[in-house]
């Protein structure tokens, strides 16, 4: 969205596509766009089926004067992973309202009711055309149009809004255009991300407002229960804060910090203009994920939930859809730090091959700043003053999802040895659905790298709600779950794109460890197991580039050994069982090969069945105090004629001995301390779902069915 900043459709378009480019990782099963058309008010919508790519060649389908120019415009686009219907043209978004396009809605999310909605919206004449549940909040806010202005009231466009939001259950986070509302914007959201980027040539001089909100002014009666009972703000214009250009006066400086935060408090009439009351230049760019919007600008606002953004004469102003007591009331301009080639591929082929590939590096931010290797003392800004709460808790709960809850799996042992502190670990899907009980006491963790993954940010809810304290380790720096928790960790792996996690796995591995150490860093009896850890983290970037040098002899095994295999074993006890159910994961979800991570203890008690000559098994040989336990387990794959490939420590004896003469494989990785083992050990794995899937001519980066956060339930 845009105001006097001249710009040709050609410009608007480019800008759409390329966002939508770089969102493409978060779903990608199909895409569209809408924008104006020649006539006055009207819309063009474009979609296709399949990736930004088909959309690209669908949009040079269209007789579009790419010359036209604009000044002020509001563009939107989508790129869909599949929720509620089929990926087909008709479910693809934007969806629209009607054939005239009066509302037209990009939408993240699932409105749960929508099954209501939609019978009722049917009852009164509505057509739907496509099987999602947007198409409902399309059809929703030209019903409550039409209505109120039948009953002579002329919305404002957030008033509108407040009045469909009123109507949805579920989570959103979705922007609507309207023929009716020209080059105006609403952006709302509910449980799923919504940020806003800020460009503009001039100073910005941000202004607000803080009259209490009256009385009267509450929130309206829901249309659908009872239409005669449709009462309207006689604000017309309500804006609770918003950011114009400082464009007539001299301030010096971008976003002063005193102004830098906007204090939302409901008010009564419009406050501010830019001095003379003139618009100035000013762009202003809508997302879910900052990746589409950094090439642009690295201002941001972060909604949060409830927030109802509304973009118009180059203003932005924000309300809330609802009242409630305890809700945050300040939005704060923060600058990205991520840059543009961070989420570019630079010379890789795909971004998981990058991002597999940058892990010496990534780990190392991880840790950069936090901890000093000559003192062994470990220092974690987000959580110091947290720390002695936490000591004191009866149990430490850590809660994610995916690869995030085998990181947690990964580092359960050595939070307990070091913090004495019983931990559990739990899906965050399964925590909730058993109603868990948590208490007050309790310290709830979570760990996601998105920081929006719903299941997760449900569970972070439930336990707020319980009076626990709550502690996030997150990737994404201005997520849900990170403003969201009272405390917490960035783990600075910058930004992930690939759908398989690979680096943050390894950064959430160490912030855990680090936690762990700063738990403990007050126990003498702990002080020479701390330092023994913390020297053993110092080498780990360089052993894991020593690692990655396995990759030729990997991508052999899966050329020969591993190639036209149907299932894969992978085997491990200890710390080294969170490695074989990670390294399951990657294989299965990049490579679609069925691999199973299997407690090697587990073994005799069933598995061992499945074991002949042609199962491939791997499994997980590295010394700890296990050890033994590992080697008599993979006798009893040999025994049964399995030709396992052990991932090992260089040089180790025993595994040397038993390759010679035998068909047995061994992946070498060099030594370290016991709970840091696995950091090095589920490389090759990386390495190697990486490989299966690019034999098999996989489109690495966007495996079938799966999207990078899973935003819904
Ligand atoms: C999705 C992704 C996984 C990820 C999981 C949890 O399923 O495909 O790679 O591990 O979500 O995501 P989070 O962002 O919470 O770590």
């Amino acid at each position: 969205c845009n105001y006097l900043v001249e710009k040709s459709r050609g410009e608007i378009i480019d800008t759409l596509v390329e966002g939508l480019e770089r969102l493409e990782y978060r779903g990608y099963d199909s895409t569209g766009i809408a924008i104006d058309g020649d006539e006055p008010d009207s819309t063009v919508i474009i979609k296709q089926i399949g990736k930004v790519e088909a959309l690209k060649k669908e949009i040079s389908k269209y007789d579009l004067d790419r010359k036209v120019t604009f000044v002020s415009h509001v563009g939107i686009a989508h790129t869909r992973w599949a929720t509620h219907g089929q990926p087909k043209q008709a479910n693809c978004h934007p969806q629209t309202s009607d054939k005239n396009n009066e509302f037209v809605i990009v939408h993240n999310g699932i409105i749960t009711n929508f099954r209501e909605l939609k019978t009722l919206l049917i009852n009164k004449g509505y057509k739907f055309e496509s099987e999602t549940d947007t198409e409902c909040i399309a059809k929703l806010y030209k019903h409550i149009y039409d209505t109120n202005i039948q009953n002579g009231h002329d919305l404002d466009f957030h008033e509108l809004t407040k009045l469909v939001l009123l109507e949805l259950e579920g989570s959103y986070g979705l922007l609507c255009r309207s023929s009716h509302y020209p080059n105006e914007v609403i952006a709302t959201r509910k449980g799923s991300p919504l940020l806003i980027g800020v460009k503009s040539e001039k100073k910005l001089k941000v202004d607000f407002v803080d009259v209490e909100f009256p009385d009267d002014d509450k929130p309206e009666t829901p249309i659908l229960q009872d239409e005669n009972k449709i009462s309207v703000s006689s604000n017309k214009k309500n804006p609770s804060a918003f950011i114009t250009n400082d464009h007539h006066t001299n301030r010096d400086n971008l976003l002063p910090i005193a102004a830098n935060e906007f204090n939302l408090r409901h008010s009564q009439s419009r406050a501010f203009l830019s001095e003379d009351g003139f618009p100035a230049p000013i762009e202003f760019f809508l997302s879910s994920d900052a990746s589409s919007v950094i090439k642009h600008t690295k201002k941001v606002l972060f909604l949060e939930d409830d927030d109802i953004a509304h973009i118009y004469d180059g203003e932005l102003h924000i309300h809330r859809s609802r009242r409630e007591v305890g809700a945050s009331m300040t939005r704060s301009i923060q600058t990205l730090e991520m840059e543009l080639a961070q989420i570019m591929k630079g010379p890789y082929k795909h971004f998981m091959q990058k991002e597999i590939y940058e892990q010496p590096e990534s780990t190392l931010n991880t840790m950069r700043g936090r901890i000093d290797f000559d003192s062994n003392n470990v220092l974690l800004g987000g959580l110091t003053a947290w720390l002695p709460a936490i000591r004191r808790a009866r149990r430490l709960i850590m809660i994610a999802c995916g690869t995030s809850y085998h990181s947690c799996l990964a580092t359960r042992a050595i939070f307990e040895e070091l913090s004495e502190i019983p931990v559990s670990i739990e899906l965050a899907s399964d925590f909730l659905d058993r109603k868990s009980p948590v208490f007050r006491d309790d310290i709830c963790v979570f760990v996601s790298q998105s920081g929006e993954t719903a299941d997760t940010m449900l569970a972070l809810n439930y336990c707020l709600e319980r009076g626990a304290l709550t502690v996030g380790i997150v990737n994404t720096v201005g997520s849900s779950l990170s403003r969201a928790t009272h405390c917490g960790v960035h783990i600075n792996a910058g930004p992930e794109i690939g759908v398989a996690s690979t680096k943050a796995y390894t950064s959430q591995y160490i912030a855990l460890v680090m936690f762990a150490l700063s738990l403990s860093d007050d126990r003498v009896s702990k002080q020479k197991r701390r330092g023994e850890i913390i020297q053993g983290l110092k080498l780990i970037p360089g052993q894991i580039k020593a690692v990655l040098n396995l990759e030729p002899r990997i991508k052999e095994l899966c050329d020969h050994q591993l190639k036209n295999q149907r299932s894969l074993l992978l085997l491990g006890r200890g710390y080294q069982f969170a490695s074989a159910l990670e390294g399951a994961l990657k294989i299965k979800e990049i490579s679609y090969m069925h691999s199973e991570g299997v407690l090697a203890g587990e073994l005799k008690h069933g598995v061992l069945a499945l074991v002949d000559e042609n199962l491939p098994i791997i499994a997980f040989g590295t010394r700890d105090s296990l050890f033994p336990k590992v080697v008599s387990s993979i006798e009893q794959v040999t025994a049964r004629k399995g030709h396992p490939i052990i991932i090992c420590n260089e040089g180790d004896e025993v595994w040397t001995k038993k390759a010679e003469g035998s068909d047995l494989i061994t992946l070498e990785v060099p030594q370290t301390v016991d709970c840091l083992q696995g950091l090095l050990n589920i490389i090759p794995l990386q390495l190697m779902s990486y490989w299966l899937a690019v034999n098999k001519g996989i489109d690495v980066d966007f495996p079938r069915n799966l999207a990078k956060s899973v935003t819904v339930e």
